[in-house]
């Protein structure tokens, strides 16, 4: 057992040193939303969905550090609020998919909302998202 105990110490140390990239690149041309909407887009989305990631200290541990750079990398693929510009001929597609994602519960992931409180959105703000998704 002790052995076995030892073993992951150096299994976790030595993992440590797998490079991981944290980057922000900047902001090219960052959604334009109002103001409610952009809240609660910054506090549920924008650590995976923007170039200003807010990089937690345990996204600096691995294992964390390379899941969580992983996700930010896929997200920022997916879609990037900080280069809204990019999508000016599908904004209303995208807002479509932004209302199915959320209406599904699909994002933010559950991982995420279950150490981050407050990206758990409320029935109130699910409902401005709708609004400004569906143009209502
Ligand atoms: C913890 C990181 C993380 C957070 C926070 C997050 N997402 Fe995502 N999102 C991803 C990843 C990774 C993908 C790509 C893989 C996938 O679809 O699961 C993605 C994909 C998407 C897609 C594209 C789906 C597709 O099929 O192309 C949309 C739309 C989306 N997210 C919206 C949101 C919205 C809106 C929020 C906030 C309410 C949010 N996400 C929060 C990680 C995140």
């Amino acid at each position: 057992m002790k052995k076995f105990i030892a073993f992951l110490v150096v299994v976790f140390i030595g993992i440590q040193f797998i490079p991981v990239e944290r980057t922000n690149p900047p902001v090219v041309s960052d959604i334009d939303a109002p103001s409610d909407i952009k809240d609660i887009l910054r506090k549920a989305c924008y650590d995976c969905h923007s170039n200003e990631t807010n990089w937690a200290w345990y996204t600096k541990i691995a294992p964390m550090s390379l899941l969580t750079a992983k996700d930010v990398e896929e997200g920022r693929k997916h879609l990037n609020f900080s280069e809204w510009g990019n999508y000016t001929s599908k904004t209303e597609q995208i807002k479509e998919e932004i209302w199915e994602e959320v209406r599904e519960e699909q994002m933010p992931p559950w991982m995420y909302r279950v150490s981050h409180g407050e990206s758990k959105l409320t029935p109130e703000e699910k409902n401005l998202l709708r609004n400004w998704a569906t143009n209502k």
